[in-house]
């Protein structure tokens, strides 16, 4: 994983998409010097909200799309024809070059794939909600702390 990323323009960005969550490790994202050095994000959920997040983040490097409608998958790879695809959100997150992940799925998924990325070290900005129940939520949150 990169450990030079540029901290301002991620959160510039991720502010930018709304109303989401942003889940960052303290400590990890340092400033960077280059305008060369980008965020490498996985996309999972890439339909409705999710193409709009990976518009938002287009100029970073969009290194995996993950999505289980083929139609909606297919469409965020031909904008981003050199991102490796999946159907399977847990096979996208070990995928070792991603720094990021912008999670737009159904709600149900949430916690899930907040979970598995930060404990793959990965941060991670998710659409509300963050969780479906207060025990999946206290759970992230933990997650998070680690
Ligand atoms: N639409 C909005 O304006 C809006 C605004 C704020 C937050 N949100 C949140 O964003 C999320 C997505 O909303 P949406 O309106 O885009 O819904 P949507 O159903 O249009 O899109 C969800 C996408 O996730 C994919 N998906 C579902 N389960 C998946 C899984 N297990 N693995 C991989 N991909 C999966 C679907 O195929 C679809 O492409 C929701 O949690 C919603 O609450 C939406």
């Amino acid at each position: 994983m990169k450990e030079q990323v540029n901290r301002r323009t991620f959160l510039t960005q991720t502010a930018a998409l709304g109303a989401g969550l942003t889940i960052l490790k303290p400590g990890i994202l340092k400033a960077g010097n280059s305008p060369n050095e980008k965020l490498n994000i996985a996309a999972i959920g890439v339909g409705g909200r999710g193409a709009d997040d990976l518009n938002e983040v287009k100029n970073e490097n969009i290194v995996a799309l993950c999505d289980v409608s083929e139609t909606n998958l297919a469409a965020a790879a031909k904008k981003f024809p050199q991102a490796k695809t999946y159907s399977d959100w847990r096979k996208c997150l070990d995928q070792k070059d991603i720094d990021a992940v912008v999670c737009a799925t159904t709600d149900h998924t949430h916690a899930f794939v907040n979970v598995w990325a930060m404990n793959r070290g990965k941060h991670v900005y998710c659409e509300k909600p963050i969780a479906n129940s207060v025990q999946e939520a206290r759970i992230v949150r933990e997650t998070y702390l680690e």
